[in-house]
């Protein structure tokens, strides 16, 4: 991420409506909430849903709705579901046990902890022995309440060019003395970084000593790189191929912040796709791109998403060095100008099975028929490799939340100006259904459409009704729930048989046969 200017959202706003209308709150609320943790209200849990369905039919049951691989065939993908809780030495092999830490910095005053590499230093220009303000990266007030502590120290405004912003990662201890943390108003009072391990701690059994430590899965992945094996041997699958999980994976972020964006518990969505080494580069660009052009499929299209290459520094330890990492990133309002990872796609190589077929002393490898010298026969004789993985790793959570800030417009021209504009795929309300006053029939009428419309949408979101307050009330409370389409029945509906369609981005309204509803919506919102 890097450095805020004026978003053109207000963070606060879309987390003002996403408690407002029950899409998100905060993990006990009751209690005084507990950092680092999030629950999904009604409409953010059929979010999340929706979300989630989308990757299930579009990348596993249907291999990437159809579309071919490099190789000219379908692309093949099978699901597991496995544990939260491994046994310990899964992260051993994986490298987490040693090396999935984060730098981390205590301030002694403020009693605050943070990420060493989210902190940056702000000195006046030229004052290279003089004091040093930590502000917290993205941080627009921070950075303020930085830059007037500077000017006071130094007596006097501070314009452009009059200062200058370093890494804190890097300085040593003496440099340290002089910094003021971010809460803090002496110097001297953070710590040096020092690693801290992510993943959370857990014992099993009774007796819970060291030897009974385990860890909740900081990611999905290694779940099915254990069990790689059993899918091969029972699936009649041939590389290339993937396997897909979703579930709840855990870290224990030093600094959890962004609303859902760094959470401790969170949803990730991966596919392990296990393919030839000779080919993994072909695979990795179909992965990449089709990754892109499905979120963008979602109604993330436009300059708020990019795909961007990793630099060579910032390879992950089981990246292939040459080959590529990219991530999907959005323009969140508390990223902007910036943007953040929604999506990882790493060409992760033979890593994790080779760890894994070590650590396990099982043997991994995988026999493909169709490779290897020919024989007098003409056929192939055979050859015995580890597959290659190309990894698309995307997290629930920051879709949604992605998802939601797309989402979220501001309309001054309406009476009500807040409305969600989701892709009508993902809407958690996917039609509203209205009698335009509480008499006549129409109560009755709206009631027959909503339980036809529930039959045939229910899968997919709430088919809302509401008999309560002025017609435009109702549209308001949609729009902000996101409905995109609602049906309203009013007097000519009692005549002629139609009823009025309103439209939620447009708030235009059309009339059609109330017979037509159901195939109407189905067709809008593409499911
Ligand atoms: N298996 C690879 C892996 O876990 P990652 O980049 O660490 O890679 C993948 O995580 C995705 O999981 C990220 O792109 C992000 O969307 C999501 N993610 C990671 N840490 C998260 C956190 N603390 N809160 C919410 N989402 C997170």
């Amino acid at each position: 991420m890097t450095e805020t200017t004026t978003p053109t959202k207000s963070m606060d706003d879309i987390m003002a409506l996403c408690k407002r209308r029950g899409f998100v709150y905060q993990a006990s609320e009751i209690y005084g909430g507990i950092n680092g943790f999030w629950d999904y209200g009604p409409l953010g849990a059929m979010l999340k849903k929706n979300l989630r369905d989308a990757w299930w039919t579009d990348c596993v049951m249907t291999g990437c709705n159809g579309k071919l691989g490099p190789d000219g065939k379908p692309v093949r993908l099978v699901p597991v579901d496995t544990c939260i809780i491994q046994n310990p030495k899964v992260w051993e092999a994986s490298g987490h046990v040693a090396g999935f830490n984060d730098p981390m910095v205590d301030c002694r005053e403020s009693k605050s902890r943070y990420r060493a590499d989210h902190l940056k230093l702000l000195r006046a220009t030229g004052e290279d022995e003089g004091r040093m303000f930590a502000f917290i990266e993205g941080d627009t007030k921070g950075f303020e309440t930085a830059l007037k502590k500077l000017g006071k120290y130094v007596k006097r405004d501070l314009g452009e060019g009059d200062t200058e912003v370093l890494e804190l990662v890097g300085v040593d201890a003496e440099v340290l003395e002089r910094v003021v943390g971010p809460h803090a108003s002496e110097t001297g009072t953070l710590t040096e970084p020092r690693a801290f391990n992510l993943m959370f701690k857990t014992y099993i059994g009774a007796t819970a000593t060291e030897d009974d430590v385990a860890y909740l899965r900081p990611e999905t992945a290694q779940g099915i790189f254990t069990n790689f094996k059993n899918v091969v041997d029972t699936m009649r699958v041939k590389v290339p191929f993937g396997i897909a999980q979703i579930g709840k994976a855990f870290r224990n972020e030093v600094t959890p912040r962004n609303f859902t964006f760094r959470s401790r518990e969170f949803e990730q969505m991966e596919i392990e796709f296990f393919c030839h080494a000779d080919d993994a580069e072909a695979w990795y660009a179909f992965w990449r791109d089709w990754r892109m052009e499905w979120w963008q499929s979602l109604g993330l299209d436009g300059d708020n998403l990019i795909l961007r290459e990793h630099d060579r520094d910032e390879l992950a330890h089981y990246a292939k060095e040459g080959a590529g990492t990219s991530d999907v990133e959005y323009r969140f309002p508390f990223t902007a100008p910036g943007f953040g990872e929604l999506e990882g796609v790493a060409h992760r190589t033979e890593f994790d099975l080779r760890q894994h077929q070590e650590h396990a002393k099982t043997k991994l490898e995988y026999f493909d028929h169709e490779r290897g010298e020919i024989a007098p026969n003409g056929q192939p004789k055979g050859e015995r490799y580890l597959p290659h993985v190309i990894e698309p790793s995307a997290g629930l959570d920051r879709g949604v939340l992605a998802i939601l800030c797309e989402a979220y417009t501001r309309d001054e021209s309406r009476p009500s100006p807040e409305l969600m504009k989701f892709h009508p795929r993902l809407a958690p309300i996917k039609a509203g259904v209205f009698p335009l006053v509480k008499k006549d029939g129409m109560p009755e009428k709206a009631a027959q459409l909503h339980a036809e419309l529930s039959k045939r949408f229910g899968a997919h979101g709430l088919i809302e009704t509401d008999e309560k307050q002025s017609i435009g009330k109702r549209y308001a409370r949609m729009d902000e729930a996101g409905c995109p389409y609602c049906f309203t029945i009013d007097g000519e509906t009692l005549t002629d048989q139609t009823v009025t369609v309103r439209d939620r981005d447009t708030g235009s309204q059309e009339r059609i046969g109330i017979d037509k509803v159901p195939d109407y919506l189905d067709g809008k919102l593409g499911l």
